[in-house]
């Protein structure tokens, strides 16, 4: 079982851990180290925005999810991928939200791929922006 809870000030330097992690940051589309200091400005503007949750596993906080403009992100810890919360984390961030969501996703980045086709996203042909390499995928209420 997993649960989302939003996110709140205390959270910004675990969020800064889990995102800007290397490995996580070598399957980005964006691949720029971001500091903790420049992290944390965006963060206490981001916050109060909403759409931006702590994933939990049995009360331990394992990664985040965010849905800004409509599309969204997410990332856990190394220790916490590749045993279906990233998935179950997808679906309850995209219920929640209620309302067309997209997702930009590295070709090679099979995981995360294979997580939002699991939860209903499909790729669409005809995202406007196009970037190489990258897949654009679409998910309805
Ligand atoms: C992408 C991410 C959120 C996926 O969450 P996860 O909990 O690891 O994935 P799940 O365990 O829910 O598995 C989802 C699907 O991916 C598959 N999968 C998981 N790990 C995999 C791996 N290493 N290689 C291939 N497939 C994998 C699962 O089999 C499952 O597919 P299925 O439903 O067809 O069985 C997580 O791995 C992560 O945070 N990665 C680093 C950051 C990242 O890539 N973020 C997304 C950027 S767009």
């Amino acid at each position: 079982m997993i649960a989302l809870r939003a996110v709140t000030l205390d959270d910004c330097e675990r969020v800064w851990e889990w995102n800007f992690a290397p490995d996580v940051r070598a399957v980005s589309n964006d691949p720029t180290v971001v500091e903790l200091d420049r992290h944390t400005q965006w963060f206490v503007t981001r916050v109060p925005a909403g759409a931006f949750w702590i994933i939990e596993v049995a009360g331990f906080a394992c990664g985040s999810v965010r849905i800004d403009g409509g599309r969204i992100s997410i990332a856990l810890a190394r220790s916490a991928r590749g045993k279906g919360i990233g998935k179950r984390a997808i679906a309850a961030a995209c219920a929640a939200w209620a309302r067309p969501v997209t997702a930009q996703v590295r070709e090679d980045n099979q995981p995360s791929r294979a997580a939002f086709e699991a939860c209903g996203f499909v790729v669409n042909q005809n995202a406007s922006e196009h970037a190489d390499r990258v897949v654009t995928y679409q998910w309805r209420p």
